[in-house]
């Protein structure tokens, strides 16, 4: 019987994949996404430094989030977690329990890794900073860097890499920073220092999503934004203190994005999705599909703390067109790229994506993912570092077994490729469903509402 214990539980290890054999077919539904998870990582931060309980509705609870509520557990504050609201005990800006050798996990998430160093950098003792195997190939120079001219000083794993170890100092200044990648990670870990630092930090910021800086205006911290044509001018003050707030998470556009792509590549089915967030700076995947031809429309559209929502309604069988893709909507789309890419394959004629050297940089190097999947399905490309051109073909169809095995466990790479089964057809095995757990854990359970059973 023990024996038996153990296989099963081994077999279910094992078969964390899933397997699709038939297309989604038509639809008519009206779905409800979670919580946007960089306002969701941002509000247990920001909460985390306020003065006093603050409380969040619909915070995402995906892993990446927890992580960021176990980090600033680590540091003492206090976080309470019910079925519909999270309240966090914010002890202000100097209350973090620094202790010996602490270490701080931020799993899976890049945004929770590099916007919490932002926050650390008074720290008395030192600090180290892990993640998984996904996170640990990923670039933290780009955050340590500029960190470090306020004052801290930093360890890194080859210079670049986690596991880092952060020196925080007691007379921390304030900094120019000119951010040139259009990563609102850079730009936000700044900001956050910027909070503890004597004087005026001046940011000069290539577009990207601007979560924070409508949360600093909301919270009416010392901070103003002169917004340019290609970047942003940012200055910070030092804060003095920030009050605690309540905030009512949107639902997130890049979750959607899965479902807004699969509703544009089918024949005529009709989606909604309930109050999104549509902060332009995140819109880039509604942008682009629409020039390529989608049907979709913002409804009832709404202002909250400064963040724009709407419900989002989607109309399947539409002619698709290829896209020549502006630089200047990448940032605005760069988590949706690899969904959208399944657009450009059905779509008549040759879309190209230039400039997204950024892709490469994701939770797995994502261009390269974008080759693979497109090659497995029939889809002829051709990539460099930083740009892929894709050969759509209106009547693609897939009669073939395909199998996704996604060894850095990139949730994005497991649901495009999902979507592209229910999409295009085939005998599909998708490995490490797991990974969905990072982003949006009930993925699956949502797709189910619109087609039962439809994996095995
Ligand atoms: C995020 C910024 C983006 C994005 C990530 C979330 C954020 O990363 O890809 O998923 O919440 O600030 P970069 O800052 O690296 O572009």
């Amino acid at each position: 019987m023990h024996i038996l214990a153990s296989l099963s539980v081994l077999i279910k290890i094992m078969s964390r994949k899933i397997i699709i054999k038939d297309k989604i077919g038509y639809y008519n539904k009206q779905i409800l996404v979670p919580g946007d998870k960089s306002l969701s990582i941002r509000w247990v931060l920001f909460s985390s430094i306020c003065d006093g309980v603050s409380i969040a509705k619909n915070l995402l609870m995906s892993e990446d989030v927890i992580s960021a509520v176990n980090a600033i557990k680590k540091l003492g504050i206090k976080v309470k977690i019910k079925k519909n609201e999270v309240k966090i005990y914010g002890k202000g800006l100097n209350g973090y329990k620094y202790k010996k050798n602490l270490i701080i996990n931020a799993q899976n998430s890049g945004t929770l890794g590099r916007l919490i160093l932002g926050l650390l950098i008074d720290t008395p003792y030192p600090i180290k900073l892990i993640g998984d195997k996904s996170l640990s190939k990923r670039d933290f120079k780009r955050v340590s860097e500029p960190l470090s001219k306020f004052g801290a000083n930093f360890k890194l794993k080859k210079n670049k890499n986690l596991p880092l170890k952060i020196f925080g100092s007691t007379n921390l200044k304030a900094i120019k920073y000119i951010e040139n990648k259009g990563s609102a990670q850079c730009k936000s870990s700044v900001m956050l220092g910027a909070f503890k630092a004597v004087g005026t930090t001046i940011i000069k910021a290539k577009k990207s999503r601007n979560h924070t800086e409508l949360l600093c205006k909301h919270l009416k911290l010392p901070v103003t934004i002169k917004e340019r044509k290609n970047y942003d001018e940012i200055k910070v003050k030092k804060v003095q203190k920030i009050k605690n707030f309540n905030y009512e998470i949107p639902s997130d556009i890049s979750s959607s994005a899965f479902f807004i792509v699969m509703t544009v590549l089918s024949k005529n089915s009709k989606l909604v999705i309930k109050n999104v967030n549509i902060n332009p700076s995140r819109i880039g995947v509604v942008t682009i599909l629409k020039r390529m031809g989608a049907n979709i429309i913002f409804k009832n559209k709404k202002i909250y703390k400064g963040e724009k929502k709407a419900d989002l309604e989607i109309k399947g069988g539409k002619k698709l067109k290829p896209i020549n893709c502006p630089s200047r909507l990448n940032s605005g789309a760069i988590d949706e790229f690899l969904v959208i890419f399944l657009v450009a394959a059905k779509a008549g004629g040759i879309s190209y994506f230039k400039n997204l050297e950024e892709l490469n940089q994701k939770e797995s190097p994502r261009l390269k993912w974008a080759q693979t999947i497109l090659s497995k399905i029939g889809v002829k490309t051709i990539t460099s570092t930083n740009s892929i051109k894709i050969f759509g073909n209106p009547n693609l169809n897939i009669d073939k077994r395909i199998t996704i095995k996604n060894y850095l466990k990139d949730h994005r790479v497991f649901m495009t490729s999902v979507i592209a089964a229910l999409s295009f057809g085939g005998k599909w095995t998708i490995h490490d469903r797991e990974s969905i757990n990072t982003s949006f854990p009930n993925f699956l359970k949502i797709l189910s509402k619109i087609k039962k059973n439809f994996y095995d």
